[in-house]
């Protein structure tokens, strides 16, 4: 049959695995194509078979489901992992988050959640693949000129301003996108838009750019070696007004991306750049930490979801952990007008804090602008989400915050951190 997730299911306990197979052998679209019993067994079993999704128990012997999650991510990345916990382990929770699991069942769990669960991460998967895949071979409304005339060369360090959320799909890439030409073109800031989505980056989408042109990952033998000469070869000076480096055309040489690579790139555009925007990705590995360590503000996306909501909360936790201060991490609330049975009273309520900024949802300009590959802010400039864009921008491109660079104090409490795993 077409289009059937291909499930693999990871778990210690022979029954569960039996159960588990059998409520899934209902679902015609799912088909379960195999059962491995350990971590270890399941890094086999998903390299060779290549599922869709992995139901991936925590509690086994030999390797856990958390550390076969982190080694999933470089040898199986194109299969999401679902993970499966019982009640009472937030902590659980929280390191699976980290290791970069896509969703969370708490058992016991239905048949229907399960099933949900597994559509959803496969749907949201093959939507960013596809997304890539269809996208138009030229690099569209770019130039590609050298920019020239940078008059920053005496200039202050430019902003760095990370776009994250912990939660995919939540509109960080069409923020970044329209936050950087709205800072380029209405506030007059020499803007990078960076895109660190480095598996899926979608702003190659969105700006009409192909990736296989030009993207960070022809610049990688030179973030190694540290001296990184021809980053202007390699960013693309696009007729939105904004500077852009994409990322690499394939998923696998998000691998070859380590921290202190990203640092370095960072440093250095924030040299020549007023404004360098990060559209991060929502997995809270090494490189995204790198990112977010080093950028003045961090604005953390949510939307009116319970799941948002939840990973918000997690990620503000993980956030004090690190020492990040409390101007450094700014809320933004996305379509915060749709009506979902939720308010933006109980989000803060919920999570303790206010929320910053808000952007009103508009599906028809946002996907207009989507579908022919011009941002928003310039297809409608009027409309009130180009408006809260534009204010969000002036509120970011003027603060700067005490914490950014103090790196000692962070390193120590990164280590603790990343102990757990
Ligand atoms: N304010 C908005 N109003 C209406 N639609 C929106 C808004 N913001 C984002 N969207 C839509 O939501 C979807 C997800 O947006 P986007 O791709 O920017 O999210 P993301 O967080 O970058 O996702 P990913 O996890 O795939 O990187 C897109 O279809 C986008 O058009
Ligand atoms: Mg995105």
């Amino acid at each position: 049959m077409a289009d059937q997730i291909r499930v693999l299911i990871v778990d210690d306990i022979p029954e569960t695995r039996d159960h588990l197979a059998k409520l899934l052998g209902f679902e015609a679209d799912i088909e379960v194509v195999g059962a491995a019993a350990s971590g270890r067994e399941a890094i086999q079993l998903a390299t060779a078979l290549a599922p869709d999704v992995i139901l991936m128990d925590i509690n086994m012997p030999d390797m856990d489901g958390i550390a076969a999650t982190e080694q999933l991510a470089s040898q199986a990345p194109m299969a999401s992992v679902v993970m499966m916990s019982v009640q009472g382990e937030a902590d659980y929770l929280r390191r699976s988050m980290l290791a970069g699991a896509r969703e969370f069942l708490v058992k016991p769990f239905s048949s229907d959640e399960l099933t949900s669960s597994i559509r959803q991460v496969y749907t949201r998967e093959r939507e960013k693949q596809s997304r890539i895949a269809v996208q138009p071979g030229g690099s569209g409304g770019s130039t590609t000129a050298r920019a020239t005339g940078d008059d920053r060369e005496n200039a202050e360090p430019g902003r760095i301003v990370a776009v994250f959320g912990p939660k995919g799909g939540v509109g960080r890439t069409t923020l970044a996108v329209n936050l950087a030409v709205a800072a380029a073109t209405e506030l007059g800031q020499r803007t990078c838009l960076v895109d660190a989505s480095f598996q899926f980056g979608d702003v190659g989408v969105l700006l009409n750019l192909n990736p296989k042109n030009k993207s960070i990952a022809d610049l990688i033998p030179e973030l190694e070696a540290g001296e990184v000469d021809s980053l202007d070869t390699f960013i693309i000076n696009h007729s939105a007004g904004i500077r852009v480096l994409l990322a690499p055309p394939s998923p696998e040489m998000a691998e070859l991306i380590t921290p202190g690579a990203v640092k370095r790139l960072l440093e250095s555009l924030r040299q020549s750049h007023d404004l360098v925007v990060v559209d991060c990705m929502s997995s809270f590995n090494d490189t995204t930490l790198a990112i977010l360590d080093l950028a003045d503000t961090v604005l953390t996306m949510l939307s009116l979801e319970i799941t948002s909501i939840k990973n918000i909360r997690l990620f503000l936790e993980v956030a004090q952990q690190l020492g990040y201060g409390a101007d450094k991490i700014r809320l933004v609330l996305n379509r915060a007008d749709s009506s979902l049975g939720i308010r933006v009273a109980d989000v803060e309520h919920s999570i303790g804090r206010r929320v910053d900024h808000t952007i009103v949802s508009d599906g028809r300009s946002v996907v207009y602008a989507l579908n022919r590959g011009v941002p928003f802010f310039l297809s409608n400039r009027e409309a009130q989400v180009s408006q809260d864009v534009l204010r969000l921008a002036s509120a970011v491109a003027g603060a700067r915050t005490a914490d950014a660079g103090d790196t000692s104090r962070k390193a120590t409490q990164k280590k603790s951190l990343f102990a757990w795993r």
